[in-house]
């Protein structure tokens, strides 16, 4: 059929709506939840975890694993890739393997954990008000009829009660007695979490475990142009608007996340400003609600306690004058160790919570410089003897407001 020209008739009122400008050719591909089947300097990692679990298929039960590396480095989509191709090869073949994904984030104790896997496992079953023993017999039923169940188990540190979630599941293999398995696949963010975890379930989860390292500015670069090639339309994307955003996002912590999120957020910058391509100019802007974003999003996920130590960090560097060193010079919103800790259970009383023990307290500060939350450093002999000196890592302002929302201080 001859193709109708209608170059002669007005333009329709809503034509320039429907074909808004767009920077982007796919947003969705862009967009930091989106797994990639391509991920370029994981091919290490891709390959170990594959050959462990490709023992399921010769229905022999593979290794539990831990995963671990800061936020950004690839696990969740390591893993998912592995685990999606996986279930594609196993229906193919008729084989009886079973691969689930749960974040525990959403789904943070042993009963949540369990219900979830039993609605995947049964979908047409109703499972609501039954209890945690009886959900755990369903799933050791599943796995008796011959099936073997490859659990992920991401963010695992968001379980509450984690050590009896990880005992149940791998005690389970004891009775299955080669009658399928059942195998754990556990992801952290937190390079500490294994340390915390009680030393028999540390041996069952860690029978192999590997840590996902961050990626450097060249790696997140090709990365970057990877995603970019897909996701936005041709020449859209400057080259040096690239090479900014993996530059910010390695000198940030190396994390893939910030990496895509400021490609993604530097294009929505374009289209609303209908400049048509994405230039150094749009990441510059992109960067500081990315930094937001993100950092909103970590805080969000820490445990009670610990926003409140990051609260009285907060309010005491709203409210601080500083310290005079031993060599005279001033410097402004650094903290003594003591002074937070102090803070942190005055606030922690007024809001009637349980106090952590100074132990736990530094725990928590370590961790929240090691997500870059805070700085420390150790103030040298002299300053009321040796102590460590915090600084926060981040507007004051806008982390006591965040907190207070979260915690309803
Ligand atoms: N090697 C890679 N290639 C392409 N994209 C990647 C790669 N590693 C991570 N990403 C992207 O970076 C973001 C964060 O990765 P993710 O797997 O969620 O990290 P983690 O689970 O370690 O926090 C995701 O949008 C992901 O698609
Ligand atoms: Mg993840």
């Amino acid at each position: 059929m001859e193709a109708v020209l209608l170059e002669d008739k007005p333009k329709n009122l809503f034509e320039s709506e429907f074909y808004a400008s767009t920077v982007f050719a796919d947003r969705n591909l862009i967009a930091p939840h989106y797994t990639p089947n391509e991920l370029p300097f994981r091919e290490k990692q891709i390959e170990e975890i594959a050959k462990n679990l490709s023992l399921c298929i010769h229905n022999k039960r593979p290794d539990n694993f831990f995963l671990y590396g800061k936020t950004g480095t690839g696990k969740t989509s390591v893993t998912k890739n592995v685990i999606s191709q996986l279930s594609e090869f196993v229906s193919q073949k008729n084989i009886q393997v079973r691969a689930e994904y749960i974040n525990c984030r959403n789904h943070n104790s042993k009963y949540r954990v369990l219900i979830k896997l039993v609605k995947e496992l049964y979908p047409t079953e109703n499972f609501l008000g039954y209890s945690a023993a009886f959900v755990y017999e369903k799933v050791l039923d599943y796995a008796k009829k011959g099936n073997n169940l490859i659990l992920v188990l991401d963010e695992l540190d968001k379980v509450k009660d984690l050590d009896e979630l990880i005992y149940g599941l791998t005690r389970g293999n004891d009775e299955l007695q080669g009658k399928g398995g059942i195998t754990l696949i556990g992801i952290s963010n937190n390079l500490n979490f294994k340390e915390r975890l009680d030393p028999r379930t540390k041996s069952s989860l860690c029978e192999q475990e590997m840590v996902f390292p961050p990626y450097n500015a060249e790696e997140l670069r090709k990365i970057l142009f990877t995603r970019a090639e897909t996701a936005f339309k041709k020449n859209a994307v400057e080259e040096s608007a690239i090479n900014l955003a993996a530059a910010f996002a390695a000198q940030e912590s190396g994390d893939a996340r910030t990496a895509v999120m400021l490609l993604l957020r530097a294009g929505e910058i374009s289209d609303k400003n209908k400049s048509f391509k994405v230039t150094d100019k749009e990441v510059i802007k992109a960067k500081q609600t990315v930094e937001e974003e993100i950092i909103f999003d970590m805080i969000s996920t820490l445990p009670r306690q610990q926003q409140l130590v990051l609260l009285a960090i907060s309010d005491l560097s709203l409210s601080n004058k500083g310290i005079k060193k031993l060599n005279g010079l001033h410097e402004e919103h650094v903290l003594f160790s003591g002074e937070v800790y102090e803070q942190y259970r005055v606030k922690a009383k007024s809001l009637q919570e349980n106090i952590i023990s100074s132990r736990w307290y530094r725990q928590y500060i370590s961790e929240l410089e090691m997500y870059g939350l805070i700085h420390t450093t150790s103030s040298g002999k002299g300053i009321k003897g040796q102590t460590r000196l915090i600084k926060l890592g981040y507007d004051a302002k806008k982390i006591k407001e965040l907190i207070e929302k979260e915690v309803g201080g």
